[in-house]
């Protein structure tokens, strides 16, 4: 039997298409608030005896972990013979570490409560940064999509002479990779964080490419103050309009009209919004399907 995708709450249109890409069912799910607020969900689509597969975005994820584990829980308890996840978004894993004393490490009991719950998962461009593999934490098989040949693809047809910038040394696993497939010259810069809205990042060398468009490449943009602050330095380097790319948007507060004033903005399909312009469906579709084949 084919298997049945299952859409919480992420983009039907997304799930529509690796659903198509995956032969896959699409499941109805009904969903609800009871007036207290708690959680309402009943599965309309058979699941008995069948692979599943949840497609759900984990941004906000205090909204929606809840409800992810309890539709694994009902699959199960309605016979599911296997569950699997595909989030483009994999949330927490910027919480690697215990920066202050008394914190906590999110990423571990968070990779911990969905490995208890699921067989396997699949993401795109997880922050690793002090970890190397999703292995580290997730005790269930994991595949990683690479979002680089996506990106690298959409600047090979739609910029001329870009020069990418990773603004810190985390992003340098993504840009020297894009840089490399759509043929660009890169640089990466280093970043000082002291606080959420408080970053500082170094000068970049800019000189040599003065006729360049500056192609600022980041995991993340959330604040948004990452991608502003190497924005300020170009600035003065009289290059043209930056484009910043970030693999996965999730603009808190009004970071995406800061950014809009100074920058072009694109993002892949992985948090549903307007300056989506990269697709990512069928690169997630083929690692699941990839996944139910184990
Ligand atoms: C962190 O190290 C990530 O790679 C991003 O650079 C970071 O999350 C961006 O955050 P913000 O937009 O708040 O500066």
């Amino acid at each position: 039997m084919n298997p049945l995708l299952i859409n919480l709450e992420s983009d039907p249109q997304q799930a529509q298409a690796m659903a198509h890409a995956m032969q896959a069912e699409l499941g109805e799910l009904e969903q609800r608030h009871f007036p207290d607020g708690e959680s309402y969900l009943r599965l309309l689509t058979d699941c008995n005896n069948r692979d599943i597969v949840i497609f759900c975005n984990l941004a906000r994820p205090d909204e929606k972990t809840l409800r992810l584990l309890f539709l694994i829980d009902l699959v199960r308890d309605l016979g599911a013979r296997q569950v699997g996840l595909i989030t483009p978004y994999l949330a927490y894993m910027r919480q690697d570490k215990r920066f202050k004393p008394g914190e906590c490490v999110s990423s571990r009991p968070y990779a911990r409560l969905l490995s208890q719950a699921l067989d396997w998962l699949v993401t795109m461009d997880p922050h690793l940064h002090r970890y190397n593999s999703l292995d580290e934490i997730y005790s269930i098989p994991s595949q990683v999509v690479p979002a680089a040949p996506l990106i690298a693809d959409w600047i090979r047809n739609n910029l001329e002479r870009p020069l990418l910038i990773g603004p810190d040394s985390e992003s340098e696993q993504w840009v020297s990779e894009v840089a490399r497939l759509a043929n660009a010259p890169f640089q990466v810069l280093t970043k000082v964080r002291h606080g959420d809205y408080d970053v500082e990042v170094s000068l970049p060398d800019v000189d040599r490419w003065r006729d360049h468009t500056p192609v600022l490449v980041d995991d993340i943009i959330s604040s948004g103050r990452t991608m502003i602050e190497t924005i300020k330095h170009l600035k003065h380097s009289a290059l043209k309009r930056p484009c910043c790319i970030g693999v996965h948007g999730l603009f808190a507060g009004d970071a995406y009209s800061h950014l809009q004033e100074v920058a072009d903005v694109v993002t892949t399909g992985c948090i549903p919004h307007e300056s989506n312009k990269i697709t990512i469906s069928d690169a997630l579709a083929d690692a699941a399907i990839q996944q139910l084949r184990r």
